[in-house]
């Protein structure tokens, strides 16, 4: 079955990406508005894209009520906005944070998490997350009606010291992290059994003789 997208209902492209392209990281984004309210809201149209400079982006779709959400008003702002990662052990409190709350709710306190300072930028990070992004805006794109692409550039890595391997070579205890990852409508993913692959070489792969 093909689906041509631009011929079908608007909402049939979200449906259709966000039930195959899984699973998906989550970036619970903490934000501030230009006049210091804080706020905090996950997304899983989330990745890493580059590694120098180290970038992430985020996909911020419109909400149908409100039109812009407030993470992208506040990234439109000020520019700023910090990615903390979320492992098993704080999935229900990043739900509680993605509550349809009214303007000015602060979603940290709502969940019970302690907001951190960040080195860098203005918005705070979630002091119970073990990984936090300190991000500055690169370039946004808007890419529909209240809908933005957002490149940013990292500028500060948090890890919990225990899940630091070896801090010299940047070396992370990546199993030990237990994150989650979003699925199709409201499944999630837990880190599972694993398996490695090494990348092929050329030289033992080319025809010989
Ligand atoms: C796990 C999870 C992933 C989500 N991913 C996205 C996303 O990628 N893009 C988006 O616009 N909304 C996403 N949402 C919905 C937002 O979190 C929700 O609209 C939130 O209320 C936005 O908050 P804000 O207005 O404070 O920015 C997601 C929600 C959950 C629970």
């Amino acid at each position: 079955m093909r689906f041509d997208l631009e011929t079908l209902d608007p909402g049939m492209g979200y449906k259709l990406l966000a039930a195959t392209v899984v699973p998906r990281p989550i970036a619970w984004v903490t934000t501030q508005s230009a006049e210091g309210a804080v706020n905090c809201a996950p997304f899983s149209f989330f990745n890493a894209m580059g590694g120098n400079p180290p970038i992430v982006t985020l996909g911020l779709l419109a909400d149908a009520a409100r039109g812009w959400k407030d993470t992208p008003r506040n990234i439109l702002e000020t520019g700023e906005f910090v990615v903390n990662l979320v492992p098993y052990r704080l999935a229900e409190q990043m739900n509680i944070t993605c509550v349809d709350a009214p303007n000015g709710v602060n979603e940290l306190e709502l969940a019970g998490l302690t907001a951190a300072p960040s080195a860098h930028v203005r918005p705070p990070r979630i002091a119970e997350s073990p990984i936090s992004f300190e991000a500055r805006v690169m370039q946004t794109l808007e890419t529909g009606p209240h809908q933005l692409l957002v490149v940013g550039q990292v500028l500060a890595v948090h890890v919990d010291d225990d899940l630091v391997k070896d801090a010299a070579r940047g070396h992370i205890e990546t199993r030990k992290l237990d994150l989650i990852a979003r699925g199709g409508g409201a499944d999630y993913y837990r880190e599972g059994p694993t398996f490695q692959m090494t990348r092929p070489r050329w030289a033992d792969l080319a025809p010989k003789g």
